[in-house]
């Protein structure tokens, strides 16, 4: 799960798909970063943690870490935030077999239509509407993963 900061969206979109993998009973490595290096070390963003845990999920054990190339061969799929993450993450991947891993989160529910999650950084109000693009999303990929491996 890759965004700008790795405080706010993408610490979100990490605790929401492992905590459906596990529900599920799926053994996956599950992480996030973020583009950008200027939260390193940092917990996620109160608000993320409050609007996380208002939906029974913990993300305070999570730092933020930076996205780096290694990435794209330790993990089988990338998933963005937004056009801008996409564009960032996939400056990172110079063939087509890493290329193929990453996709916006949201291709997903609305495939095509290059939709981005907002960044609710600067939006106090945002972070409920993020966790819930993020659950929609997340609980899409889970499903369509298990029926196509049934
Ligand atoms: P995120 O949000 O990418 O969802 O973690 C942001 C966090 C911090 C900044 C921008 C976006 N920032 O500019 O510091």
């Amino acid at each position: 799960m890759v965004c700008l900061g790795n405080i706010c969206r993408s610490p979100l979109a990490e605790g929401i798909m492992r905590h459906k993998a596990i529900r599920h009973g799926l053994n996956w490595i599950v992480d996030s970063a973020g583009t950008g290096f200027w939260h390193v070390g940092e917990l996620p963003d109160q608000r993320s943690i409050a609007t996380a845990r208002q939906h029974g999920i913990d993300i305070t054990g999570q730092r933020a870490r930076q996205f780096e190339a290694a990435d794209l061969e330790r993990f089988d799929r990338i998933f963005v935030m937004d056009t801008q993450n996409l564009r960032d993450v996939l400056r990172h991947a110079d063939d087509g077999e890493r290329r193929e891993k990453v996709s916006l989160i949201l291709d997903h529910l609305f495939p095509g239509q290059q939709r981005s999650v907002p960044d609710p950084y600067y939006d106090d109000d945002g972070f409920e509407e993020v966790f819930r693009m993020l659950d929609d999303a997340c609980e899409s990929f889970i499903r369509d993963h298990l029926e196509a491996s049934t």
